[in-house]
């Protein structure tokens, strides 16, 4: 899914100033975009737009599949939140299983997809831990375990790696990225490994976005 903007912009009713005053980007289909830039500058205000979390002021965002056709973004993405939000006395599969079957998986399948996803963030052995006794750096990473349970096409996440080390951000982002680039993935980060492992970096001063390419995108590889 390609993801494409074009003159967002934001104010909060109590704010005193416009936070985005007119972003565009182009994310194509399949790649990943690391979203950089001070705090307050407004990375969380552009993902919650983005997920339709915030309802857009001015200028559009859209989602647009490989047959050009533009998909509303509250059905195509999901989320790893800032704040994390696990059910504290369910385990951790139970968990992820709720991104499965936001997907309409069956007991079954969203079981054995679960396992998977909770493997590919390096969490195999805690299946049955309760959400409670998680460290943040765990937690963190069953939230995005059960965003890659829903199997949608857009992954939106919130300063993801914010409480893991650098070896586990970066199977974690492998993770969300896939090997086939069949999700496109946004993620806010002060981490300056994770931004040089995205294929674009999205980077936002003065209330608009500075976009640059890391690599060529999938499809030109
Ligand atoms: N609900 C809100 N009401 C008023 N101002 C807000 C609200 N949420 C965020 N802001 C302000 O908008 C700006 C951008 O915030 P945010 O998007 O959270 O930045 P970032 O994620 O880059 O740190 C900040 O100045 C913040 O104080
Ligand atoms: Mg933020």
């Amino acid at each position: 899914m390609r993801l494409v903007a074009r003159g967002v912009t934001h104010q909060y009713p109590q704010g005193d100033h416009q936070v985005l005053a007119g972003v565009d980007f182009d994310i194509p289909a399949g790649t990943s975009a690391a979203v950089i830039g001070p705090s307050g500058s407004g990375k969380t205000t552009l993902l919650s737009l983005m997920g339709n979390l915030l309802p857009l002021q001015t200028g559009t965002i859209t989602a647009v599949d490989e047959d050009g056709v533009e998909r509303s973004l509250t059905y195509t993405a999901s989320w790893v939140l800032q704040t994390v939000s696990l059910l504290p006395d369910r385990s951790a599969v139970d968990n992820v299983a709720v991104g499965a079957y936001s997907d309409g998986a069956t007991r079954a399948d969203a079981w054995g997809r679960s396992i998977e996803c909770l493997a590919a963030v390096g969490l195999s052995g805690r299946e049955d831990d309760p959400a409670r006794i998680l460290s943040g750096g765990e937690a963190q990473r069953v939230a995005i375990a059960r965003a890659l349970a829903s199997r949608r096409p857009i992954i939106l996440a919130d300063e993801p790696t914010g409480q893991l080390d650098a070896k586990t951000s970066a199977t974690v982002l492998d993770a969300m990225i896939g090997s086939h680039g069949e999700r496109t993935v946004v993620v806010v980060t002060h981490d300056p490994e994770v931004a040089d492992r995205c294929d674009v970096v999205l980077e936002l001063r003065d209330g608009r976005i500075h976009q640059r390419t890391n690599r060529r995108s999938l499809k030109e590889r």
